[in-house]
């Protein structure tokens, strides 16, 4: 069985944080779906310092969704190590650390991807987060910041060595954004580097054939799945996405519902949600159309049973 300290997954397949996607209800359905862990999207430490009502907004959980590890970001191991006890007290199992996002805004200050270019300063903030966790810390990195400046290895070590728990590597650098392709041998190279914790591989699955590949390439422990999922939740349970419009539009059903219940949203983020499972059948370009023109999310519903 997977597992992540003393966290036992009921699957190696994880969901994904995606910042605008992974709130309460995505995180729910892809558990339904079979995801042996979920992910929330980066949330930002002194946002949750200072207790800013739409920061602690995406701190809201309930037990159906556990496992979860909630993501933290930010450049500061002061602000990120009382971020990590307000968090631990907020109810979460994991608490990850974002040293992966190549977003301007976020390296600008120092953080997410930025901070696989100051190791020493990367070391104290996981030091920080671990001393004020009561919970398992975890980190989530890239290749590197740049071709020419591939440290994943190492900062994968140090993250061992400070006491993380499991090690996520997206097998891209922060330069490359989502260009090209994820380099299994980077990640593969990590899982070679660290012997005592899990190893979270990262990058392209789509498929179920995607995921085998990843495991016998990496020989890591646990695969994240994150646009994969998108419109494909059967993607945590290995199985092949339907091609039948009925089974599409149900599981879409499903997820308006988990929103409307759980998480109320704008009706643009819902558009945007169920417009993915809109595709791979004859008609699909139309009816994403009609999706997109869809005035609220009664008519949303409609074009959808
Ligand atoms: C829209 C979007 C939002 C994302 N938000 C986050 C985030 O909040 N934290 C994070 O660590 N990674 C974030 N990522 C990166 C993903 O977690 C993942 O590493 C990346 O998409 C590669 O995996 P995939 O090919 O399975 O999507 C985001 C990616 C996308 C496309």
């Amino acid at each position: 069985m997977a597992r992540i300290a003393d966290i036992e997954l009921s699957s190696p397949l994880v969901a994904a944080p995606l910042a605008g996607y992974s709130d309460l209800a995505y995180r729910l359905f892809c558990r339904r779906y079979g995801a042996g862990l979920v992910f929330s999207e980066m949330i930002s430490c002194h946002g949750l310092v200072r207790r800013q009502r739409a920061t602690l907004d995406l701190c809201r959980s309930t037990d159906a969704e556990r496992p979860v590890a909630m993501q933290l970001f930010g450049a500061e191991p002061e602000a990120m190590g009382e971020a990590a006890a307000i968090l631990s007290g907020l109810g979460c199992d994991i608490i990850d650390i974002n040293m992966g996002c190549p977003v301007r805004k976020v390296v600008k200050k120092g953080a997410g991807a930025a901070l696989m270019r100051d190791p020493l300063l990367a070391a104290r903030i996981i030091r920080a987060v671990v001393k004020n966790s009561s919970r398992p810390v975890t980190v989530k990195i890239r290749s590197g910041w740049s071709h020419q400046e591939k440290n994943a290895v190492e900062i994968a070590r140090m993250a061992e060595a400070e006491g993380c728990a499991a090690v996520t590597v997206h097998g891209r650098t922060a330069s490359d954004g989502f260009r090209g392709r994820a380099d299994h041998g980077d990640i593969a190279a990590v899982r070679q580097a660290v012997r005592k914790i899990p190893v979270i591989a990262n990058g392209d699955v789509i498929a179920p054939e995607d995921i085998k590949k990843m495991q016998e390439e990496t020989g890591c422990d646990l695969v994240m799945i994150g646009r994969g999922a998108l419109g494909n939740p059967w993607i945590f349970s290995g199985r092949p996405r339907p091609t039948g419009r009925a089974a599409l539009m149900r599981a879409a059903l499903e997820l308006l519902e988990l929103m409307e219940e759980i998480s109320p949203t704008g009706i643009g983020r819902c558009r945007n949600m169920v417009s993915r499972f809109a595709r791979g059948f004859p008609g699909a370009s139309r009816l994403r159309q009609e999706i997109f023109a869809a005035p609220d999310l009664a008519s949303l519903k409609k074009l959808l049973t």
